[in-house]
């Protein structure tokens, strides 16, 4: 049991060995095995299992410094230590890296040129450290980069040029005032989480494959009238925790089909705005809102056309039970969560 478990992971984990059914797979994966117990060098400091010799576990151990990364390793994890630099020479000849696991250490100093020649790096998690910038020449092969949690303050308009398959980019909790150009040309970006910055606006040029946007915990004021229009698959926004009011919202900035979570609660909104009937989720606890209006869900023409809202939060806000007409039985008739 436990070989087949092992040999499914290198089967995984080397597409190329095949498939198990195929015997060719077995001769590869016993090669693969005799050349671990060959050894290959591994740091003191680190473990190297001999069952998968491409893996250098290095986390939970005090580090101050990067160790040396032998070229075979294509898996490090050096998180929760205590690493402040990153130098131009860290990955040296380990240049078929595809996981580098630096959270939760306290870099503060990155090379310019120390991910430079990473050209199959996936996963970058740098998030709970200590950055003021995002690293420079970041590898265009990212596909999961993590950098919440740190200082950093400017994002670059070129600081992901190029990154065709970054689906997972997280800026969450750090000093960001705004992004500009930087996320243009993203096209396969599905996950951004903004949250926890200073951003007055909405970042500009998101890409259009996005699935969730996150910008809860900021100071935006507005969103632009057709910051929505361009998606075809964004179904989570949240944007609670900031400065909105009725102004910033335009008529129908809100009412795109497709949406199913959207999150305004903690603003300072006086009115409903107008949702698409597609809506599952609606989040508006904690305003300043004094009317119930049920055009902001159906159209007051075809009231057979309802709202598909599941949830409905309107806690907190200047309206209670005696506000709701009877006529939202008709519109809001899955809404069986109305919190007022
Ligand atoms: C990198 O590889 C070259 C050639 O294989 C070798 O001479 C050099 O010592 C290696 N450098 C490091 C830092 O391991
Ligand atoms: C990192 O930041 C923490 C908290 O802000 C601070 O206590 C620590 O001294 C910093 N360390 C370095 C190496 O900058
Ligand atoms: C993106 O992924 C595809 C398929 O895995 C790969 O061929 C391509 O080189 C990658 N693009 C970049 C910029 O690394
Ligand atoms: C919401 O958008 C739909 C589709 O674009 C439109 O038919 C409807 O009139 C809009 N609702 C309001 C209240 O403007
Ligand atoms: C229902 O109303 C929405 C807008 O609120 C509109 O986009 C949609 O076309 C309407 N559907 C039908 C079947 O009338």
């Amino acid at each position: 049991m436990r070989l087949a478990a092992l040999l499914l992971l290198l089967g995984l984990l080397h597409p190329s060995l095949g498939h198990p059914r195929d015997p060719l797979f077995w001769v590869a994966a016993l090669r693969s095995m005799q050349a671990d117990n060959t050894g290959g060098e591994c740091p003191a400091e680190c473990d190297c299992p001999p069952t998968f010799p491409i893996a250098m576990y290095c986390d939970n151990r005090n580090l101050k410094k990067m160790p040396y990364i032998p070229s075979r390793m294509k898996y490090v994890y050096l998180q929760h230590n205590q690493i402040t630099t990153v130098p131009d020479s860290a990955f040296g000849n380990a240049t078929n890296l595809i996981w580098i696991m630096l959270h939760e250490n306290q870099i503060n100093t990155v090379g310019k040129k120390a991910f430079a020649n990473l050209m199959s790096l996936e996963r970058l998690y740098l998030n709970g450290n200590n950055m003021t910038k995002v690293p420079a020449n970041l590898p265009r092969s990212l596909r999961d980069l993590r950098l919440s949690n740190n200082k950093i303050a400017k994002v670059p308009p070129n600081a992901f040029e190029g990154m065709n398959n970054l689906t997972i980019l997280l800026l969450q909790n750090n000093a960001i005032q705004e992004v500009v150009g930087a996320l243009k040309g993203l096209k396969s970006l599905i996950l951004l989480d903004v949250s926890g910055n200073k951003l007055k606006k909405v970042p500009e040029g998101l890409p259009d494959m996005l699935h969730q946007l996150y910008l809860e915990s900021n100071s935006i004021e507005a969103v632009p009238a057709d910051f929505l229009d361009h998606f075809s698959n964004l179904q989570y926004i949240r944007i609670s925790h900031n400065e909105l009011t009725d102004k910033g919202i335009p008529p129908n900035a809100f009412n795109v089909s497709g949406l199913i979570e959207l999150d305004l609660s903690f603003n300072k909104l006086e009115r409903i705005p107008t949702v698409s009937t597609s809506l599952e989720h609606l989040y508006l606890q904690a305003n300043q809102i004094k009317e119930f209006t049920l055009g902001s869900f159906c159209s007051v023409v075809d009231i057979t056309n309802f709202s598909k809202l599941k949830v409905l939060r309107l806690d907190g806000n200047e309206i209670n039970r005696r506000d709701v007409p009877s006529e939202a039985s008709l519109c809001l008739r899955l809404a069986s969560d109305i919190i007022l």
